[in-house]
């Protein structure tokens, strides 16, 4: 396999930061048209269309509403039943090889870290580097560095995933997320397994990464973070977009009943 030298990666051309991205101010403009999806004849997801520039976006919403099946399909885990995607006005296709491109330009972070067991959280973070993206082993262990240190897990950089706490182990896997500085980062509820502290720890990243220009949506039940560090909410239930808007706008004057009896739940709860 070729390996490419650092300069590649982007990393040195431009100077950026750790998280940031040369069009850091850009969104990225995000259309979904008509999507629907069925798992064994029953349709989940219900003629979805959504057409915005995304910075910073909250899908909320009930358990089972769809939030998890509507991020695997816009990040090309899952095809829909019916409908497309596109990122910036380009359909990410269907075929396999368009797919696996389309995936290498985003990050992923889901509810449980995922984290290679036998490996320490520096090689964690370089392996996708080397072998998704064929950076050279420095290149790579140079750029996983940087990340460590950036979410403060300088310390944390020998240690393996049983060795960290899940604070520690999802902000490694954030850091992974974010080594070939992808477009979009797609999170998945990547706090619900955690304490209260550890949440606010990895949220706190998340909203300071947003603040330094990467985009993300996330799945998330912490109303606070939705309400503070998304620009944009969407709110998901029973498999329909019911309602979508600025976050202030969803928080102080939700629409729907559905939503109104959400929010008072779960507000209490929040980061
Ligand atoms: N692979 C699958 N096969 C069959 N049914 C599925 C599959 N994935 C999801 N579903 C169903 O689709 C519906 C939506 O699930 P999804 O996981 O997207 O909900 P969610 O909003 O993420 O819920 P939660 O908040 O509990 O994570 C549920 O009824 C679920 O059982
Ligand atoms: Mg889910």
């Amino acid at each position: 396999m070729s390996t490419k030298p650092e300069a590649e990666l982007g990393r040195a051309a431009d100077g950026r930061g750790v998280g940031e991205r040369n069009e850091a101010a850009m969104p990225l403009r995000l259309t979904l048209a008509n999507l629907s999806k069925s798992f064994d004849g029953t349709e989940v997801l219900h003629d979805i269309s959504f057409d915005e520039d995304v910075r910073a976006l909250a899908i909320i919403g009930p358990s089972g509403g769809g939030k998890s099946t509507l991020l695997r399909i816009i990040g090309g885990l899952e095809a829909p039943t019916c409908g497309t995607v596109s990122v910036d006005g380009r359909p990410i296709g269907t075929d396999e090889k368009s797919l696996r491109a389309y995936r290498a330009t985003l990050g992923f972070v889901f509810q449980d870290s995922g984290l290679f067991h036998h490996m320490s959280a520096l090689e964690n973070v370089a392996l996708p580097l080397r072998v998704v993206h064929e950076a050279t082993p420095a290149a790579a262990e140079e750029r996983a560095r940087e990340l460590l240190e950036r979410l403060g897990l300088a310390e944390a950089a020998a240690k393996r995933p049983a060795q960290l706490s899940g604070g520690q182990k999802q902000r490694v896997a954030i850091a992974r997320a974010l080594a070939a500085r992808p477009r979009l980062l797609l999170l998945d509820e990547p706090t619900s397994a955690l304490d209260p502290e550890f949440t606010t720890e990895v949220l706190d990243v998340v909203r300071d990464l947003a603040e330094e220009g990467t985009r993300f949506i996330i799945v998330t039940h912490e109303m606070g973070f939705a309400r503070r560090a998304c620009d944009h909410v969407a709110f998901l239930s029973g498999g329909r977009l019911a309602e979508y808007g600025p976050s202030e706008r969803i928080f102080e004057h939700p629409e729907t009943p559905e939503l109104q009896r959400l929010l008072s739940r779960l507000l209490e709860w929040s980061w």
